[in-house]
């Protein structure tokens, strides 16, 4: 009888100290509202699209069925996303692409945005030398020279199977017979309207007023995707949809030329590829700067046991926290675009060079980001957007992250054409030491120049494991999107969540500067956050915010497809 009351309390000893452990990582109801938005995982034998929207991963689907490959869904996904989710998917941006294919065969393409010819350093700033910032986010000023439509004849010249008239078929009956709008979507659009009035100066099929299950005909934007379909990529660098689309852009104040579509070209480029532990990570190089601070994270990371202090605990956190804190440092002194800076990215991924990078972290207090900068390279001289995932039925992956940077952009709608165009001039540091909309402060690797591209955070990322491809993960989120993917990684590789899970779980950011950890709402336990608060961290819990929207798609053990489409949207993982 002794014996077995002692081992009672044993168990309940035992039980309670787990108790406690999981406590520290996350409150118990914290864990049971996460559960309760936790959408089941989606499973399929042999190809999965996980985007935004049912209608872009439906349409996805669809040409895979009619035997296309991973690339021809990604042509038919990125422009469906362009129909029905106007707030990121588009034809007047720019995007990025990483792929593998079912050889194993790997690359990147960079259909980035680029600055106009007419573009100058200095071009926000007025003349006392400050920075206008509402010209570089809204109106013809803020538009860069869109790559998207060149992006897709790139991927379907090099890598396509079907026709491009094939492709395009669905996604230009979508346009014509419309989409329904979504809950979120009539809100966004709702929220919008005057903006949209006030920037077009005239209405638009985007200014009526919306109410969730309304129907959203594009018939404009149908029409341009015919004339795309029939003359191919010409008709929007040289075609009548570029002459449509410059006339536009010059009665809005735009400085974009006719010489400026025709100069434009997508750009094919090596991927960061880097290991972590035993995985092998593929992910988007310069002009982003979403796979040199992958890589700087994960290894700065990597001889933390983060496994064993816990997910999301507060040792973990302050383990993310410091390494992302660096990695963003180096990110505004040293990316940009690599056809115009000479980034030292050997160096920046060098374990010579990271190992020095934490020396100066303790588990006792924060690191002030006014103390750190970026790290010291000898000899080296100063000088809302959306993602998708696509696993075909042969083994080909892609990871593609696409976007018109702010919401619906610069607000400018080509109505003749029936698209938004971009606001990504915002994404360069127009005056240095200067934040833009991300809050980030950039420096001269990232000054404005006619013709170069702007530093993005886009993070397609594609992940192996034992040499066999294992996952495609990314996301939309501004300068949330590295931290995002990385957490997302993290989450199934070192805390055996499913990809669904992966996904869903609360998120939280630091980017060197400003200075403060941004948490998700009610997502965190308020003790953990008081904890960091006495370390010196200062913490953020805004109301409103979400930090990413997360697609990705896991291989099972089993050699099925897991899709997790994040809770945060109205994303949606589609198979068979
Ligand atoms: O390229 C970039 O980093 C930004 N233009 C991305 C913008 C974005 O993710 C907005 N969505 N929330």
């Amino acid at each position: 009888m002794k014996k077995l009351l002692f081992l009672l309390i044993t168990i309940i000893f035992i039980s309670c100290k787990q108790e406690i452990k999981n406590t520290e990582a996350i409150s118990p109801e914290v864990t049971s509202q996460i559960k309760a938005d936790v959408k089941k995982s989606t499973i399929a034998d042999k190809a999965m699209v996980v985007s935004a929207r049912e209608e872009a991963s439906k349409i996805g689907i669809e040409i895979l069925k009619k035997g296309g490959n991973a690339f021809d869904a990604m042509i038919a996904t990125e422009m469906a996303l362009a129909v029905s989710f106007p707030f990121a998917g588009n034809l007047g941006g720019g995007g990025f692409m990483v792929y593998r294919t079912q050889y194993g065969e790997i690359g990147a393409l960079d259909y980035r945005e680029k600055a106009p010819l007419a573009a100058s350093r200095d071009m926000y700033l007025d003349e006392n030398g400050n920075f206008i910032s509402e010209k570089s986010k809204v109106g013809g000023m803020a538009v860069g020279v869109p790559g998207t439509i060149a992006g897709i004849f790139a991927v379907h010249e090099k890598l396509g199977s079907l026709p491009i008239e094939e492709i395009l078929e669905p996604v230009i009956a979508l346009a014509k017979r419309g989409f329904v709008i979504t809950r979120k979507q009539a809100k966004r659009l709702t929220h919008y309207n005057q903006v949209f009035l006030d920037t077009n100066k005239e209405p638009s099929i985007f200014t009526k007023a919306y109410k969730e299950g309304d129907t959203l005909k594009n018939s404009a934007l149908s029409t341009t995707l015919s004339r795309i379909s029939q003359n191919g990529r010409a008709e929007f660098y040289n075609g009548k949809t570029g002459e449509k689309l410059i006339k536009y852009l010059q009665s809005n104040n735009g400085i974009i030329t006719m010489q400026d579509l025709n100069a434009y070209e997508a750009v094919w480029r090596d991927p960061i590829v880097f290991n972590y532990k035993e995985l092998k990570i593929i992910s988007m190089s310069p002009p982003s700067s979403g796979g040199i601070c992958l890589a700087q994270i994960l290894k700065l990371i990597e001889p933390f046991p983060i496994k064993e202090y816990g997910h999301n605990s507060v040792k973990t956190i302050q383990v993310i926290t410091e390494a992302e804190r660096r990695a963003y440092a180096d990110r505004s002194f040293y990316l940009g675009d690599p056809d115009f800076v000479d980034i030292p990215v050997e160096t920046l991924l060098s374990d010579d060079y990271l190992s020095g990078r934490m020396d100066d972290f303790s588990f006792d207090k924060a690191t002030a980001s006014e103390s750190l900068s970026y790290g010291s390279i000898p000899g080296y001289e100063s000088d809302e957007t959306t993602h998708y995932s696509i696993v075909d039925q042969f083994g080909n992956a892609i990871a593609v992250t696409t976007t018109l940077n702010g919401a619906y952009g610069s607000k400018l709608y080509v109505k003749e054409l029936g698209f938004f165009l971009n606001n990504e001039m915002d994404d360069f540091s127009a005056k240095p030491g200067t934040a833009n909309m991300f809050g980030l402060v950039g420096g001269e690797a990232n000054s404005i120049a006619p013709q170069k591209r702007m530093l993005s955070s886009m993070t397609p990322t594609l992940v192996e494991k034992n040499g066999k491809f294992w996952m495609t993960v990314g996301t939309p989120g501004g300068s949330k999107i590295i931290t995002s993917v990385l957490q997302t990684i993290l989450n199934v590789y070192e805390y055996d969540m499913t990809m669904q899970e992966a996904v869903d779980a609360p998120r939280f950011h630091h980017q060197w500067l400003p200075d403060v950890i941004r948490f998700e709402p009610n997502s965190f336990p308020k003790d953990s956050l008081k904890y960091l608060e006495n370390k010196g961290y200062i913490v953020e819990e805004k109301k409103s915010t979400i930090i990413g929207k997360v697609d990705g798609i896991k291989i099972l053990p089993n050699g099925k497809l897991e899709g997790g489409a994040d809770r945060r949207g109205d994303d949606t993982a589609i198979g068979f």
